[in-house]
């Protein structure tokens, strides 16, 4: 889809990644509307774009919330995209979390994009609308000390799929473009270390946003960027027990950092 002109819904604007990208968006003339909780950043966003943009404030992590929240994106429709960026994510052993840090990567990284996907399918233009969600290597490669993370963004990836094929008797299509690891301020110190220490590359959030720009361009329904990532989530589909293997020599280092909080 030509970026340029077209009515853009942004969830979770605020975040690293979500700012890079409406910046990228921006650029390429797309009419925005940021979605995020906390005002004062969506502001200090919208200040730097060339073009006015719209904000809708609200916490979506409420059903009550994501509501109003639709309602109030619905009077601006037809809406030509919603792009879910919105997530969270921890690292550590399973054994060492509670239900409480699982509930909340289960509803922001999987809950929150299904829902709002079906509150704002009937605002899109039902003949070219189209769904974005972001999800993540570990949505492909399940890694230890994201176990509840790769849960999400598994899941993220069946919806996007399902849901595509669901659709493909219309106009609407939905993309999932699944980014490696990127600089912000998801990922704590001890990861940032732990990457370093194994050699994992690591994007800035302007790459992965001019990346996540020309997958939606070429209208690209998944896309893993990166390599190796993507080469080796493709062995992951095939001869997951390779990666294994290599994943369970790396352990020693994993856990290491895993356990720093301990
Ligand atoms: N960074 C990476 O290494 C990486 C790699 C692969 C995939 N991803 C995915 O990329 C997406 C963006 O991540 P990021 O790196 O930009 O992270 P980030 O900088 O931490 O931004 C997270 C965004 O999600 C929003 N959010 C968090 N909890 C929320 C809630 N309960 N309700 C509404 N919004 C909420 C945040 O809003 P507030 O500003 O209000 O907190 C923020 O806008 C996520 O889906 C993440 O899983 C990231």
């Amino acid at each position: 889809m030509d970026i340029k002109n077209r009515s853009v819904v942004l969830i979770g604007a605020t975040g690293g990644i979500g700012s890079a990208l409406a910046k990228e968006l921006d650029t390429q003339g797309a009419r925005l509307t940021l979605v995020g909780r906390n005002e004062a950043t969506l502001d200090a966003l919208m200040a730097t774009l060339s073009s006015p943009a719209l904000k809708v404030v609200c916490d979506l992590s409420s059903d009550a919330g994501r509501r109003a929240c639709t309602t109030r994106l619905a009077a601006q429709a037809p809406i030509d995209m919603v792009i879910n960026a919105a997530g969270v994510s921890q690292f550590g052993w399973l054994s060492d979390s509670d239900e409480g840090d699982t509930a909340q990567m289960l509803a922001v990284n999987l809950e929150l994009p299904i829902e709002m996907t079906r509150l704002l399918l009937p605002a899109l233009d039902q003949s070219h609308g189209r769904i974005v969600n972001i999800g993540s290597t570990f949505g492909a490669i399940g890694y230890p000390g994201y176990s509840a993370y790769c849960a999400s963004k598994f899941g993220l990836r069946g919806f996007s799929e399902a849901l595509n094929r669901e659709l493909s008797d219309t106009g609407l299509r939905v993309l999932y473009i699944a980014p490696r690891a990127t600089r912000t301020c998801i990922n704590s110190s001890q990861v940032e270390r732990m990457n370093e220490a194994l050699g994992n590359k690591v994007d800035s959030p302007e790459l992965v946003a001019r990346q996540i720009c020309s997958a939606i361009a070429r209208d690209a329904r998944m896309v893993h960027l990166g390599n190796p990532e993507k080469i080796l989530v493709r062995l992951n589909a095939v001869f997951s027990s390779v990666l294994g293997a290599a994943l369970r020599r790396q352990l020693p280092t994993i856990k290491k950092f895993a356990m720093e909080n301990n």
